[in-house]
């Protein structure tokens, strides 16, 4: 038997068969003939609990959480015992980056339905987006139980296990991601590089759309993080090596890898024109804001850099960038045509433990040997022109010690 309710003309109003309906468009995908329908019956039942639910399903399924969120929010607080309605209002917060919300909602409806494996994935999801760390493993070991099929909690794991120096199960973990069939392109190049740094291996470098999405998420944080808490001085330290090279004032600069243009402001006072390049485009929009560059570009320099015209720049300089790259030839070799005759290329490089001359440590950083570095450097026609070690900035209560370097161009 429908449920009724009194139409505006009371009429009774069928909302078990118009429900019926709106599911029926949902589930053929077309969410918004739901939503229409679900529109005009919720003018008539305003607080009708399952009119509210499956009108937020139908706005998220439109890639709206942030329009859903309301609904589902007046459901659950009409209907709090329903372990459905809190799993689709956890579904639409995770959607809009509300990692922390979700969660609670989502754990609040497994106690209520243990059983929901959309509410347990969409949980583990949500925990392998927000947890970070050596700290989280236990949690994060849940994750891949609440969600064994979803490479995200494998990755995020991996990560945490590789942080706790913990690189077998990094390795293991890193693997169980890559073998996930729903693993992106994007996850499966940094699963493989995980994989590869906790088995020992040294990698070429770190993936494009790796340290992408690592400095788009810290942008915000970057300054107060690095010059606040970790004592970072790479860009005043090289800065001072450029001074004492004395090169003539007025010439164009490369700010390689400029992030939010804290090596910028060192640079600024050397260059007649200042150009910034960088993957991370939240990076860029904060040295953008410095007013300090003539002109910024958002690449990946290993491919930008090749298509540049030749002999432009007096000074490029690579401040706590290379250590994102392993095999640094390809690197020099597209720094060195930009050059002019008499350029300097100035850049820091992490120092690795005696061994093997490139370094991929557990905080997914390369570490260099400078004699190779300056070997390789010799060969492309870079003479060293200054260099020096230097305590660059502090890591997990230590200091990072660098070596910091000038090339110039025959
Ligand atoms: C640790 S930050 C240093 C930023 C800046 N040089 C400073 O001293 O504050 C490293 C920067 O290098 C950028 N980066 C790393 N690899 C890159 C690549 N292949 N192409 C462009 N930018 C890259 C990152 O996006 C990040 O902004």
């Amino acid at each position: 038997m429908a449920e009724e309710f009194a139409g505006p003309a009371d009429r009774p109003l069928d909302v078990t068969s118009r429900l019926q309906a709106a599911l029926d468009h949902l589930q053929d995908g077309r969410p918004s003939d739901a939503e229409g329908l679900l529109r005009i019956t919720l003018a008539e039942v305003p607080r009708h609990p399952d009119v509210l639910n499956l009108l937020g399903v139908s706005l998220q399924m439109q890639a709206r959480p942030e329009d859903a969120i309301p609904y589902l929010a007046q459901a659950v607080s009409l209907q709090p015992e329903s372990g459905m309605y809190r799993a689709n209002f956890g579904a639409a917060l995770a959607l809009a980056g509300r990692g922390r919300d979700a969660a609670a909602e989502l754990e609040r409806s497994l106690e209520l339905r243990p059983d929901n494996p959309i509410a347990k994935r969409n949980l583990g999801v949500v925990l392998a987006g927000m947890l970070r760390g050596p700290n989280a493993i236990p949690e994060l070991e849940r994750a891949t139980g609440l969600a064994p099929d979803a490479p995200e909690p494998h990755l995020a794991l991996a990560h945490a296990y590789l942080e706790a120096k913990r690189g077998h199960e990094a390795a293991e973990a890193a693997s169980r991601a890559l073998a996930q069939t729903r693993i992106s392109p994007k996850q499966a190049e940094q699963a493989a590089f995980l994989r590869d740094a906790a088995r020992g291996g040294s990698p070429d470098r770190a993936p494009a759309a790796y340290v992408r999405e690592l400095f788009d998420v810290y942008a915000q944080h970057f300054d107060a993080e690095l010059v606040g808490k970790l004592a970072y001085r790479t860009p005043e330290l090289l800065g001072r090596m450029l001074e004492r090279l004395a090169l003539p004032a007025g010439g164009a600069a490369l700010d390689l890898g400029c992030g939010t243009g804290l090596s910028g402001l060192v640079l600024k006072p050397f260059a007649g024109r200042l150009h910034g390049a960088d993957i991370s485009a939240k990076m860029l929009e904060l040295a953008g804001r410095r007013g300090i560059y003539d002109e910024l570009f958002e690449c990946d320099f290993l491919d930008w850099l090749p298509r540049l015209k030749p002999c432009q720049y007096g000074i490029v300089l690579a401040a706590d960038v290379l250590n994102y790259i392993g095999e640094l030839s390809p690197v020099l070799l597209a720094v060195a045509p930009v050059l002019e005759p008499g350029g300097v290329f100035a850049f820091s490089l992490e120092k690795p433990e005696p061994g093997a001359p490139v370094q991929l440590t557990s905080a997914l950083r390369f570490q260099h040997d400078a004699d190779a570095v300056i070997e390789a450097a010799r060969a492309l026609g870079l003479e060293l022109a200054a260099r020096g070690e230097a305590e660059m900035r502090m890591e997990a209560g230590k200091p990072v010690i660098g070596t910091l370097l000038a090339l110039r161009r025959h």
